[in-house]
């Protein structure tokens, strides 16, 4: 089964977003497999966000997905990478399409809301920076 790393940021905890996130994915029919409220720091915000190193974004990025809880998930489900992001909406949210949560909530590229892993490679490499592999749930999903 493919699996997402899912991540409601500052911003979205902030703003009391994290059941309306939650809610949108449980909605589509998505597998909810681990969950954790936490404080990030940097050296694990520079692992997660290693790709973006050296771009104009990447110190107020670090700087903001350090200043204040997170909500950190996994998800699964059949093609649940492409599904979550399509529910998230574009990086940008002026582009974003209506109604993903980028488009509904977020104003600005640098605070939108929530990150999803953007290929399996990615999951898989993030999903071990926020949980071990016994903190992740496996269960029956029908839907
Ligand atoms: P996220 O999905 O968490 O992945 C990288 C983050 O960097 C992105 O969401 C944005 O919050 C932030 N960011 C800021 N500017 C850009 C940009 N031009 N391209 C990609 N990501 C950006």
């Amino acid at each position: 089964m493919e699996r997402t790393f899912i991540m409601i940021k500052p911003d979205g905890v902030q703003r009391g977003l994290i059941g309306e996130i939650i809610s949108r994915f449980e909605k589509k029919g998505l597998q909810l497999l681990a969950g954790k409220f936490l404080q990030l720091d940097e050296e694990a915000a520079k692992k997660h966000y290693e790709e973006h190193e050296g771009k104009s974004f990447y110190d107020p990025l670090l700087e903001f997905v350090t200043s204040g809880p997170v909500f950190a998930m996994v998800w699964a489900g059949d093609n649940v990478i492409a599904l979550t992001r399509a529910i998230i909406g574009k990086t940008d949210a002026v582009t974003a399409a209506p109604g993903t949560i980028r488009s509904d909530y977020a104003v600005h590229t640098n605070f939108n809301l929530v990150h999803g892993s953007d290929s399996v490679e990615n999951a898989e490499r993030e999903i071990p920076i926020y949980f071990s592999e016994h903190q992740i749930v496996s269960y029956e999903h029908t839907i």
